[in-house]
């Protein structure tokens, strides 16, 4: 054996997240399989498709895990995580129309197969399936959470739609924008497990600023993958962001760093928005460093992550959620 100790991997680390909840996640897919059905052949055959690619399934298990490290498990924490992830899959058809992508989980998206129209009624469809299964629980306290977050989702996205194509984005609105798009919805999860849990404030306080911190970290990972993964792994084009005009972080530290030719060609390529100029993009961003800022940012907010859970009781569930932080800014897909 080697007396050096095995690099930390970050795929087997989520493995280990993985069998740690694995009866929990197990319910709640079976749960979202029931409940996916309805008498519609075309709303069953596309919701079964996205559903059906997989998907990580990282904000369902952030409510497990939240939920279980306060010692809370049962069917309400597994329908809450169904809805959570209806919530994100709603959002996933609806975003490859707008951000005109075809590749989702490593298959064809559903707007590619089906069409923008076909897509955008069937998130309709499981986004309001999402709200059937909350009100059956019957607590207002969840409902208005899951209220505020959705409307805070759909600012996010329109935030980010004004500025499209807009080269002078700064890092401030960026923040914004993510914050509301993704960052929301991690925080959401976290907090109703603390809601369900019955936990005090300070401590669901905790929880959601774990999960608004590690939505940001996610996020920004996620804008750095899409420049630098691998696509096959990554079950996603690279380039789209750039292709759609989007100002992510990579791209607006380049800016930011660039001499005043490249700036200048840098503007252009992003008010045309299209894949030709990512080679220019690539150059100024590997000679800006840009990559490596970026990752550092979203480092720093995985931090922050891992220390808002210090309120939390130690144990195998709250080591599960400190690793999930590693996780978001190790990942490859
Ligand atoms: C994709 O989320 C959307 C972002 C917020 C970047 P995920 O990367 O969690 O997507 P799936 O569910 O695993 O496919
Ligand atoms: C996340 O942004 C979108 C949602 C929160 C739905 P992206 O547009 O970067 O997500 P991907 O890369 O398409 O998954
Ligand atoms: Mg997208
Ligand atoms: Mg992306």
């Amino acid at each position: 054996m080697s007396a050096i100790p095995a690099a930390r991997h970050p795929a087997s680390d989520l493995q280990a997240i993985q069998t740690l909840i694995a009866p929990d996640m197990a319910a709640m897919d079976a749960l979202i399989r029931r409940r996916l059905a309805s008498d519609v052949a075309l709303v069953n055959q596309i919701a079964e498709y996205i559903i059906g690619a997989g998907g990580k399934r990282l904000r369902p298990m952030l409510l497990l895990l939240a939920a279980a490290a306060l010692g809370h498990r049962g069917a309400d924490a597994h329908q809450l995580a169904a809805v959570v992830e209806f919530i994100h899959t709603s959002t996933l058809l609806h975003d490859d129309v707008v951000d005109e992508s075809d590749l989702r989980r490593g298959r064809r998206t559903a707007n590619a197969v089906w069409g923008n129209a076909a897509s955008v009624l069937v998130g309709d469809f499981l986004y309001s399936r999402s709200f059937q299964l909350m009100v059956e629980l019957d607590r207002m306290d969840v409902q208005k959470l899951l209220a505020d977050t959705t409307n805070r989702i759909a600012e996010g996205e329109v935030l980010q739609l004004l500025h499209v194509r807009n080269p002078d984005t700064d890092e401030a609105a960026y923040l914004r924008v993510i914050e509301r798009k993704t960052a929301i919805l991690f925080a959401a999860a976290t907090e109703l497990g603390a809601l369900l849990a019955g936990a005090d404030t300070a401590v669901r306080q905790a929880l959601r600023a774990y999960g608004l911190a590690l939505g940001h970290a996610f996020q920004i990972a996620d804008d750095v993958l899409d420049y630098a993964a691998d696509a096959a792994t990554l079950g996603k084009n690279l380039g789209d962001d750039l292709a759609e005009g989007k100002m992510t972080l990579p791209l607006i530290h380049a800016m930011q760093q660039a001499d005043a030719a490249t700036c200048a060609q840098l503007r252009r390529i992003i008010e045309q928005g299209d894949r030709d100029g990512m080679p220019v993009v690539q150059a100024a961003i590997a000679r800006a460093g840009s990559l490596d800022y970026s990752r550092t940012q979203a480092l720093a907010f995985a931090q922050a992550a891992e220390d808002a859970l210090a309120a939390l009781p130690g144990n195998a569930y709250t080591d599960a959620l400190r690793g999930l932080a590693r996780y978001a800014v190790s990942r490859d897909h």
